[in-house]
């Protein structure tokens, strides 16, 4: 019985000819890549397990590039991979075959900003830290930042749903976003690229495309709501003994720093174990089982200073933390922030990396490793935990020195029975793309999945969108 990740067989799209080529050499002149060492970091994905053989790389400009070069691919049966920063963890990013490449590295400029509003609009290729960057000259910041930010792309981003470190505080894209422009698989161009925080006439269309993966159309510009750059920001590293006490000082900080929290993260200690062995990264303070960030983000530093200081006070005095220590300039805060972002770079130095990405009640989440590692013994290199508290989103990991059947084997289903015994979702943030897409009926109902293979059948009726990821190969 093969695998439920693996790929299904390749679909009957047609394959690129020499007259393909000259067609889109004549629109992309210097932007058709063919050159097979040009083309092997677009063929794999970041997690170097999901590998493509794609022979065609386009970086269209413009929404008119796209708008052309979809068209001809709908005319001809060609399938397309769209692609932004390549960051994505489930097989999505990348060609299962021979799809073209559809890069938005080249469509990276910002279109408007308004200073009073706070709404910023921009190509879909650009990158999430140079849009911070430009958002914090001008007194703003980006509603999400992830670990990835060096290399995500807004497009990427909204594409799959990126949740990330601040949501907590600012929401989810279906909220921030106001606006998208999409281009269609049949080349049409749908602009719904408002600006407005207020809109509802008639149906939100572009919450359909929030989290597609590429595969009802590819977004071509984002508009989205900012907000302001805190005045102050702190950031405290603590260290707890169970994972009940951290539930516990989650509890206190909402209560205790309310509208100032903007983080709440954890990691367990073999999180740490592997950034002390793979990336030399020492702990900051002592040693101990699980690990919190907290990030609180205001207007006022001697306010948010005076709310922090009564907190960890008051989480000391109760003993629900061990030890901790609190960063209110730039460089630690960055360096304590690094400890938690920096976990998924370990694990690949670790071994293969069996990848989870699990919404559950967040009274339940720690719950998930101590059974996974009790259940795998010792079949398994490491396990381990961290993600986002504040969100009910935990990251499960797990690794062994190569890739090992009988390890997912042990793995799987397992891990979603679990997680569909407590009504949580198999994928969080991350998607489903090709690795997951066979999952989703253990978080998502026949009917909706019926009916979002009806809602791909109207927008894509060739398939040529990003085919093999997101809707499982067999409808129940
Ligand atoms: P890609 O990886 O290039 O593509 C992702 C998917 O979107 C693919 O299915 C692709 O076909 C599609 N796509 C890309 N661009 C477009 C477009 N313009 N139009 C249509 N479809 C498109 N994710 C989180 O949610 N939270 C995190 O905290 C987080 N942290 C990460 C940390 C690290 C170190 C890494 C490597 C990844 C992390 N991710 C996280 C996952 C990943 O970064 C996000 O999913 C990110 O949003 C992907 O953006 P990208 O530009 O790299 O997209
Ligand atoms: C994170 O929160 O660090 C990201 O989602 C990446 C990961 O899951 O490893
Ligand atoms: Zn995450």
């Amino acid at each position: 019985k093969s695998c439920p990740a693996a790929a299904p067989g390749r679909l009957p799209f047609s394959t690129v000819t020499p007259d393909d080529l000259d067609f889109f050499r004549k629109i992309l002149p210097g932007r058709t890549i063919t050159d097979p060492d040009l083309l092997q970091s677009s063929n794999v994905d970041w997690l170097k397990t999901v590998k493509g053989s794609s022979e065609v790389l386009l970086r269209p400009r413009t929404t008119e590039d796209v708008s052309q070069i979809l068209r001809y691919c709908n005319r001809r049966n060609l399938a397309v991979n769209p692609q932004g920063g390549n960051t994505g963890l489930v097989g999505g990013s990348v060609p299962v075959y021979d799809e073209i490449i559809v890069s938005t590295a080249l469509m990276n400029n910002i279109l408007s900003f308004d200073s009073v509003s706070g709404i910023l609009t921009c190509q879909a290729g650009c990158v999430l830290e140079n849009l911070t960057l430009y958002l914090e000259e001008r007194d703003y910041i980006m509603p999400l930042d992830l670990g990835a930010k060096g290399s995500c792309q807004i497009g990427g981003n909204v594409s799959t749903n990126a949740g990330g470190l601040r949501l907590l505080r600012y929401g989810s894209l279906h909220g921030t976003v106001l606006g998208l422009e999409v281009v269609l698989a049949d080349g049409r161009v749908l602009d719904c690229l408002s600006t407005l925080r207020k809109d509802n006439t008639g149906y939100d269309l572009k919450q359909l495309f929030i989290g597609s993966e590429g595969t009802l159309g590819v977004i071509t510009a984002v508009s989205i709501l900012c907000p302001r750059k805190p005045k102050s920001v702190n950031v405290v590293f603590l260290g707890c003994e169970t994972f009940e006490q951290l539930l516990q000082t989650f509890q206190l900080c909402r209560g205790m720093l309310g509208e100032i929290l903007s983080a709440f993260e954890f990691l367990d200690s073999e999180c740490m174990r592997l950034l002390n062995t793979h990336l030399k990264l020492p702990n900051p303070i002592s040693d101990c089982h699980f690990y919190i960030v907290i990030e609180t983000s205001g207007s006022d530093p001697r306010h948010d200073g005076e709310k922090l200081h009564n907190f960890l006070e008051e989480a000391m005095t109760s003993s629900l933390v061990n030890d901790g220590t609190v960063a209110t300039e730039e460089s630690k805060a960055k360096t304590l922030w690094s400890m938690r972002e920096r976990v998924t770079e370990a694990l690949t130095h670790d071994g293969y990396t069996y990848k989870y990405d699990i919404s559950l009640p967040v009274d339940r989440i720690y719950q998930l490793v101590t059974d996974m590692r009790e259940h795998l013994g010792d079949k398994a290199k490491s396990v381990v935990g961290y993600g986002h508290v504040g969100d009910g989103n935990l990251h499960l990991n797990i690794t062994s020195p190569t890739k090992d059947p009988e390890v997912l084997a042990a793995i799987e289903p397992f891990v979603y029975e679990w997680t569909a015994s407590c009504q949580g979702s198999i994928s969080a943030e991350h998607g489903l793309g090709l690795k997951k897409r066979n999952y989703i009926y253990y978080s998502k109902p026949r009917q909706a999945v019926a009916l979002m293979s009806d809602i791909k059948a109207m927008l894509d009726p060739k398939g040529i969108l990003n085919p093999y990821k997101t809707l499982p190969d067999n409808l129940k």
